[in-house]
């Protein structure tokens, strides 16, 4: 059904006589509340437990007895620059005629209910002296507790107005201390959180990269209230941006002690001139918040992506065997063709071709060339990407194919061709990341480039079944020989990037695509609208993934995530397969090179996983051993009926004798229900050490708990929870 059709508008507000009027924005457990006061500033005085009366929200401000504020300002829900402020701003602009002063008021709001599910307020603030105008939009989903911000900025001036800064959101917290987890990394070392406690000042995350920008950090946090939270308990609030390239989140713990927490693109070297009338919309800041610690919000924010954002987030996904790690660059038509058995042979859906596949005049042998020139190159494949998927369709498999079109290598026609399409100094030498570089998004014909790359194969293969889009540089020397105003660079090219992919999905909704940049520099809720997955990390070492696919499961749904079954780590292919297992699995290994039960163990495990995996991706994740503070993880995925559970349980270290020497207490069981434990995805040959036999209680699983007997010479367990009849 068309949104509007069933758009409903109306007006809500409390108004306390003439001093302030309440807009609360209420969901399942929660409640933010904005304020107006009477002098019309608008302003954030709430974000907790929603309450039983709404008509008491307007008590909660008077409740704090806290320093005075100067400004009237430091809770604005939308902080304004140049006039009464002393604090950070959410938005601060140059006029016309070169005024720099801003002080928006509160005009008017509205609620529009999008869906049972759905609502979406709208708050429309305006400058008191000049026609300048942000509408503030907040998204709530009831049922997740999820709200997305964003803004829409126009004005009526009479020549352009420069926007330095533009927030997406402005939020005001209070508590008496707030704790900070934020995740750092680097190429294969992906989401190594830190937490801390903030002081006063502003810390900020952010990204200057460009493109892949969370390479050294993301946007998603986790904040903790009062004290740090646990998994279970505690008062914890998850953000992140839902922007592709450079963002900005600063936490500024103000002179009252509240924390002001101000998200948007990153404004550096970003100024943004907007023409008279022209509207700058903001991409948005996704947040939930839960009294019940990191696992319920957790819980949230992956069946909101499943149930929301994530593409085909109710759906299927493909399981494969990718050529990256087992071929490098070298393989020709007949070497992929018995590839191509050896998935068959595996069992999986789809064998994925990776990079090297295409450039004649630079042929694509290493990384030194090729990128931008999508033809298939003809010494490796004398008949063309066709004759792999007629021969994959032949073989019983689907055909997928790696990409990188945002890129180009120095060494390529394309690069020849058109100069102008390169993000790069006009007047100074070029620099390289990975020996490429970054192709202009920002100019129309670029994006054309870009979506005839991908529909150029689609149409040519028809059967193509998966793309995997991958990123391996930042943006250096960012300048563009398109744009007028450079300062629009970051920006555009990501909007660029998103009308490419908005095209692709207009024409080719369905087909499974995996959002990749050398590892886990490129994920966020923007971009997975138009991706099935994502690459969390190079590093495939089985017990380095278990640590990232934890801290990962955090923010996105097991589905969301790639994880594959590679030569990296010394553990045993159990482990690596176990641990595969508990995301989107995929194998990239020589499949002939394995041993008579190697091979057996892996066919075995991917009909075991065929059983499990409607489990793991869309059913509810509770994490149960942290691996950071334990000698082994487990966590599990339970089945929205509560009938059926799958538990993963890893060791974590290889010290002597270290074992589960308590039983695990499972989580999200039903009390009442009996339950059969059974060990699963056993290597052939082996026993388990368990006792499948035994009916438990769910009630007994979560309070006393099961024991999978990890230890060294079981290092991973995987336990089948289902009712007993
Ligand atoms: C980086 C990716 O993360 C790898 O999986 C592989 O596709 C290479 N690029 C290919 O160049």
């Amino acid at each position: 059904m068309k949104r509007s059709a069933f758009l409903l508008s109306l007006f809500v507000s409390i108004s306390l006589g003439s001093f302030a009027q309440i807009i609360p924005v209420v969901t399942r457990q929660n409640a933010l509340v904005f304020q107006v006061n009477p002098n019309k500033d608008l302003q954030m005085v709430y974000l907790g437990e929603k309450l039983a009366n709404q008509d008491e929200y307007g008590q909660i401000p008077g409740l704090f007895n806290q320093s005075g504020d100067y400004t009237g300002l430091y809770n604005s829900a939308y902080t304004s620059s140049g006039t009464r402020n002393l604090l950070e701003p959410a938005i601060s602009v140059t006029h016309w005629d070169g005024n720099n002063s801003l002080d928006l008021q509160y005009v008017s709001h509205q609620v529009e209910k999008i869906s049972d599910d759905i609502s979406l307020l709208k708050i429309v603030l305006k400058d008191r002296v000049y026609p300048f105008q942000v509408t503030m939009y907040v998204k709530s989903y009831f049922a997740e507790d999820v709200i997305e911000q964003w803004t829409e900025i126009t004005h009526q001036e009479k020549k352009s107005v420069t926007l330095h800064k533009y927030a997406s959101a402005n939020l005001s917290l209070k508590s008496s201390a707030f704790y900070l987890t934020q995740y750092h990394g680097d190429w294969a070392k992906e989401m190594h959180p830190e937490e801390s406690k903030l002081t006063h000042g502003i810390k900020t995350l952010d990204s200057k990269l460009g493109t892949r920008a969370n390479l050294f950090q993301p946007s998603f946090f986790m904040l903790s209230m009062g004290k740090p939270a646990s998994e279970d308990e505690g008062e914890v609030l998850y953000g992140m941006m839902e922007w592709s390239g450079n963002f900005k989140i600063d936490m500024e713990l103000d002179p009252q002690d509240n924390l002001r927490l101000i998200a948007g693109i990153n404004n550096y070297a970003s100024d943004y001139s907007i023409v008279t009338n022209q509207t700058f919309k903001t991409p948005a800041f996704l947040y939930v918040l839960s009294q019940n610690g990191k696992g319920e919000a957790s819980r949230k924010i992956q069946a909101w992506a499943r149930n929301h954002k994530l593409l085909d987030g109710k759906g299927n996904r493909l399981t494969l065997l990718n050529n990256w790690e087992a071929t490098g660059f070298g393989f020709d038509e007949q070497k992929l063709f018995s590839i191509l058995k050896d998935t068959k042979k595996l069992g999986v859906d789809l064998f994925l071709l990776d990079d090297g596949w295409f450039g004649n005049k630079y042929p694509r042998n290493s990384d030194n060339a090729g990128l931008g020139d999508w033809q298939a190159n003809r010494a490796k494949l004398p008949n063309g990407v066709a004759s792999l998927v007629k021969e994959a369709g032949a073989t019983g498999v689907k055909f997928g194919i790696w990409v990188e079109p945002e890129m180009v290598n120095p060494a390529s026609d394309l690069y020849h061709q058109h100069p102008d399409w390169v993000i790069k100094q006009p007047n100074r030498g070029e620099y390289y990341f990975r020996n490429q570089l970054v192709l202009d998004l920002s100019n129309p014909k670029v994006q054309d480039f870009v979506f005839g790359v991908i529909d150029g194969l689609f149409r040519e293969n028809p059967d193509l079944a998966y793309i995997k889009w991958d990123c391996n540089a930042v943006i250096y020397n960012a300048y563009s020989a398109h744009l007028q105003n450079q300062s629009h660079l970051y920006v555009d090219y990501v909007n660029g990037l998103y009308n490419v992919l908005k095209r692709i999905r207009d024409k080719y909704p369905t087909v499974p695509m995996m959002l990749c940049s050398g590892g886990g520099g490129r994920v966020d809720y923007a971009a997975l609208q138009y991706f099935t997955e994502f690459w969390p990390s190079d590093n495939t070492d089985p017990l380095e993934r278990v640590f990232m696919q934890w801290e990962y499961s955090y923010f996105f749904p097991s589905m969301s995530m790639s994880c594959h079954v590679t030569d990296w780590g010394r553990q045993p292919l159990k482990y690596k397969v176990d641990v595969a297992m508990m995301g989107k699995m995929g194998f990239d290994i020589v499949v002939d090179r394995l041993s008579e039960n190697d091979l057996k163990f892996c066919q075995q495990a991917v009909g075991n996983y065929n059983q499990l995996k409607d489990i793991i991706w869309h059913g509810d994740q509770y994490r149960l051993v942290d691996p950071k503070s334990n000698d082994f993880a487990s966590l599990m995925y339970v089945d929205s009926s509560k009938q059926k559970a799958v538990v993963f349980n890893y060791l974590v270290n290889n010290r002597y004798d270290v074992r589960s020497v308590y039983p695990v207490k499972m989580k999200g069981l039903n009390p009442d229900q009996k339950y059969s434990v059974q060990e699963v995805n056993l290597y052939p040959g082996t026993q388990s050490a368990l006792d499948s036999q035994k009916v438990l209680s769910g009630d007994f699983l979560m309070r006393v708990g099961y024991n999978p007997r990890v230890d060294g010479s079981r290092q991973s367990v995987i336990l089948l929870i289902e009712e007993a009849k």
